[in-house]
Formats: C-alpha cells, structure tokens, sequence
C-alpha cells in the first residue's frame, strides 16, 4: 500500500528555502487518497508545499487534529486559494481557549472561527466523535480514552463553556490512523490525549499491535521526566517501529527519546518525507 507522509509546516526545518512555523501541517498520501492533515498556524504550508512541488488543489480532504490555532491557522486561506473540501474533525474543536498568561491575562489559542464561517468558507464539515473511517484503510481516532496514568494534556489548558472558563481535557483531540499492512501509521498533531494513550486506542480500534510508525506532535516539552521515562518505557517495545517527533516535542524530550530508543526515534521537521 503505497503511503507517504511529508511534513508541510513544523516549528522548524533541516534545509533551506523552507518556513519554519510554530504548529503542524502534513501531507498524508495513501494510494490515489491525499489528505491535508493540519493547517500549521499561518501561511508556511503553502510557501512550503510550492517549494516541494507538492500541488495542494490535489487534496481530496482535510483532518483538523484539534481546535488550536497552531493547527488550524492555514485553513481559512486554503478555500480561498482551492475551493471547497471535506473537512474532518471533532465537534469540540470551535471551542474559546483562553490560554492564562498570569494575573487576568489570557491569549485566545482557540481555532479563531466559528462552525458557520468554516462552512461559509467551503468546508464540507465531517464532524467525527468517534473512531471512524475516512478513506479504505484510513481512519480518523474519535475521542481517545485517556487511561494511562502518567499522561496529561501538556499544560494549564481553559476552555469557555456558557461563560464560564473551566479546565479544558482537550477532548477533541484526534489522530489520523492508516492500517498499512505491515503496522499501523498513527499522525499526531500535538497529542494532547497523551502519545501512549493514542497508540493504545489505535490498537484498541483496529484490532492491530504492530505500529509502524507514530509521526507528529508529541506534547511532551512540559512532560516532567517521570513522564518521559514511563513514555519510553512504553514505547520500548518492539511492536513500534519508528516514532516521529515533531511541533511541541522539545529538544529534552526528543534527546531523551533518542538516547534511549536510538535510530528509531527521527525528529521530523519541515520539507522531510516519509515513505512507507
Ligand atoms: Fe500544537
Ligand atoms: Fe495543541
């Protein structure tokens, strides 16, 4: 099954005449499918996809992983430029997200419209809360349980509910599954729910062990290392193949993870693709 995913936009990037962008965008190719999963936060990927001669207007789909702007900021631009699309994502993604910054400032990382101007904009709106199919062997996670105990959603996270701003468990958070035959490709973008926690529910959903490849956001750049170390514990296991580190890693937590799991760990940054 011919599969390839290129990371669009990343926090940074290995090679000249690419943008570095805080957020995560990439190309999922599966057979004759292609899906733009993320949209990074702001224009990179379109500068970034034309300087790898990748045409965007081929897209036959978009995944939002979840409601932050670092995630969705490009999607707007992306109907201007190409006309209507599906879009996938969680219900939960249009939420207010009032990040504290101490004493009574706040900074909106919400995804910064609202399910009408996403629709008025050209999005076929596909709102999964499930674990679901999207094309033959791809398949959007739904809600991930969260049961391991050692992960959280990487930071002091609100959300306004009627008004009121309350913690926010990032429930929306989802990842894009692909059941390639030789082990499932599971993209994050930033793992919120908790890398494990998504490997598991992959597992769980598809009947399958092997993990080929885990590439995306992490979330770990908070992780105390307790966290990272029963992470790694977890992820030691010979059923998963390579882990792809991107976004909202960090450096510590990538070295960690290198030191420890060798060539299988790859930190994944701007312009580099991956076939499978
Ligand atoms: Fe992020
Ligand atoms: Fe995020």
């Amino acid at each position: 099954m011919k599969t390839a995913v290129t990371i669009l936009a990343e926090n940074s990037t290995p090679a000249p005449a690419f943008i570095g962008e805080y957020g995560f965008s990439a190309l999922i190719e599966v057979e004759d499918h292609k899906i733009l999963f993320d949209t990074g936060s702001d224009q990179a990927l379109y500068h970034n996809a034309a300087r790898l001669g990748i045409d965007l207007n081929t897209v036959d789909a978009i995944f939002i992983s979840h409601g932050h702007f670092d995630h969705t900021g490009g999607l707007l631009s992306y109907f201007k430029q190409y006309g209507a699309r599906p879009v996938y994502a969680h219900s939960g993604i249009f939420v207010s997200r009032p990040l504290p910054l101490g004493g009574n400032n706040f900074k909106e990382i919400g995804c910064g419209f609202s399910q009408e101007e996403l629709l008025k904009a050209g999005a076929k709106l596909h709102l999964r809360d499930e674990f679901s199919s999207i094309f033959p062997e791809v398949y959007i996670s739904g809600a991930i349980p969260r049961n391991s105990q050692f992960e959280d959603t990487g930071g002091n996270f609100k959300m306004v509910i009627n008004g009121e701003t309350q913690d926010d468990p990032l429930l929306d958070d989802s990842a894009l599954i692909i059941d390639h035959p030789e082990g499932l490709i599971i993209v994050s973008g930033c793992a919120h729910a908790g890398v494990i926690n998504i490997i598991e529910h992959a597992r769980q959903q598809t009947g399958k062990s092997q993990v080929l490849a885990f590439i995306g956001g992490t979330h770990l750049i908070t992780a105390s290392q307790e966290r990272i170390s029963h992470t790694i514990a977890a992820l030691e296991s010979p059923l998963i193949s390579k882990i792809i580190v991107s976004h909202c890693t960090g450096f510590y937590a990538a070295a960690r993870l290198y030191n420890a799991l060798g060539e299988r760990v790859i930190k994944g940054e701007t312009g580099m693709r991956f076939e499978f």
